[in-house]
């Protein structure tokens, strides 16, 4: 929660906000999931400078974040007449969708209205929407009266920032970058992101801690992996617009050190890459089992780390952990691999990326 712990004190701040956003200012928030660089969805120029300032290519569309309905305003009772002015053909199943998991960590990407700017969108007719559920998120969004756009609030292909103080860091030379602390995010990684554009079926985009499991238990609905979709014409279109995607890409999320996954037991397979006996590696290990004891390597210096071993907790932990090893000057990270199952997809697919674009020369290999 914010740091401020006044509430007339953290309302002037939020009013602030509301006016930064208002004049064409930038304003970073907290999240349930990661912090985002907030611009008015409106206003063109606001829109430009997030990409300016993220370094992010233009046809990277953003998500536009909403506030919930109002259950004291009569007339904003229900999600639909909030989403009109951005989403058009919502389907049954879209509606199931929100009203099951918004306001959270679920972005859905619908047929966009016309009124959409094209800015936002990268070009693309479809528009991603959320409703964070993040309290000082939420007051901001309401009292701004408008859509938010908000990509996490790093550079481009960096690590996603969980506190306040990692926004600071990310864009240290923008002085008066103003930020809203709401403390630690609580989720850790980014939205799970479902396309609801096609109508009659949903696909899911981005691994997040709502599973595809989780979503047919509280709907019914089946959720398409983009893969199991090669045949259907609408997989054609998906593939398409993939490049357009910054969570897509091959490298992202990544560290400035050399991240490297090892299987259980493995740590000295991944080590073979880095054949410098001198390296000093730090070793991220699951708090459920004992130390790698004789595993370590004769003339490396290791150090271990211990990371949790359920995966709420280490999606909560992974990106802090990811910036906090960055920081210590290791010559390699090693992490161990995410076990089978649902429920890791989104921190394996966080992590997969983060190992392909580590390294001094990440930003390179981060346009791939
Ligand atoms: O948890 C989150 O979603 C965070 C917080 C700040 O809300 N935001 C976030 O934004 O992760 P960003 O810009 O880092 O990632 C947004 C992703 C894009 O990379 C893309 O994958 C997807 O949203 N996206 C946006 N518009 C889309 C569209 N029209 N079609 C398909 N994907 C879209
Ligand atoms: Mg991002």
């Amino acid at each position: 929660m914010s740091t401020d712990s006044s509430p007339l004190r953290s309302s002037a701040v939020i009013n602030e906000a509301v006016q930064t956003l208002r004049d064409g200012g930038l304003v970073a928030f907290p999240t349930e999931t990661v912090y985002g660089l907030g611009a008015d969805a409106r206003n063109p120029e606001a829109i430009k400078k997030i990409f300016n300032t993220k370094g992010r290519p233009a046809n990277h569309p953003l998500i536009v974040h909403l506030a919930a309905p109002d259950k004291f305003d009569p007339i904003q009772v229900d999600w639909v007449p909030l989403l009109a002015p951005w989403a058009r053909d919502l389907s049954e199943d879209a509606l199931k969708l929100i009203n099951a998991f918004w306001p959270g960590p679920l972005t859905l990407v619908f047929k966009k209205d016309k009124s959409v700017l094209n800015e936002l969108t990268g070009g693309q007719d479809t528009v991603a929407i959320r409703a964070p559920a993040h309290p000082i998120a939420q007051e901001l969004l309401r009292k701004f009266k408008g859509g938010v756009v908000a990509p996490s609030a790093n550079r481009f292909g960096k690590v996603s920032p969980t506190s306040a103080a990692d926004v600071r860091n990310e864009f240290e030379d923008i002085l008066d970058l103003m930020i809203l602390d709401g403390g630690d995010c609580e989720l850790g990684i980014e939205s799970t992101i479902i396309d609801m554009s096609a109508g009659d079926k949903a696909f899911l985009l981005r691994p997040g801690v709502i599973t595809p499991k989780e979503i047919f238990a509280k709907t019914g609905i089946k959720v398409w992996q983009a893969s199991e979709t090669k045949s259907d014409h609408h997989a054609v279109n998906l593939a398409d617009t993939l490049p357009r995607v910054s969570g897509s890409l091959r490298a992202h999320y990544a560290p400035n050190t050399p991240l490297r996954l090892y299987a259980p037991g493995r740590v000295l397979d991944a080590l073979s890459e880095f054949p410098d006996t001198k390296s000093r590696v730090a070793v991220a290990v699951w708090d459920s089992e004992s130390s790698l004891g004789e595993d370590g390597h004769p003339s490396v210096h290791f150090e271990e780390v211990e990371v949790p071993s359920n995966s709420a907790g280490f999606a909560n932990r992974l990106y802090r952990s990811l910036r906090d090893l960055d920081q210590q000057g290791w010559d390699l990270i090693l992490f161990p691999e995410p076990p089978p199952g649902e429920e890791w997809d989104g921190v394996r697919d966080r992590l997969q990326r983060a190992c392909f674009g580590s390294g001094p020369s990440s930003s390179s290999q981060a346009s791939n």
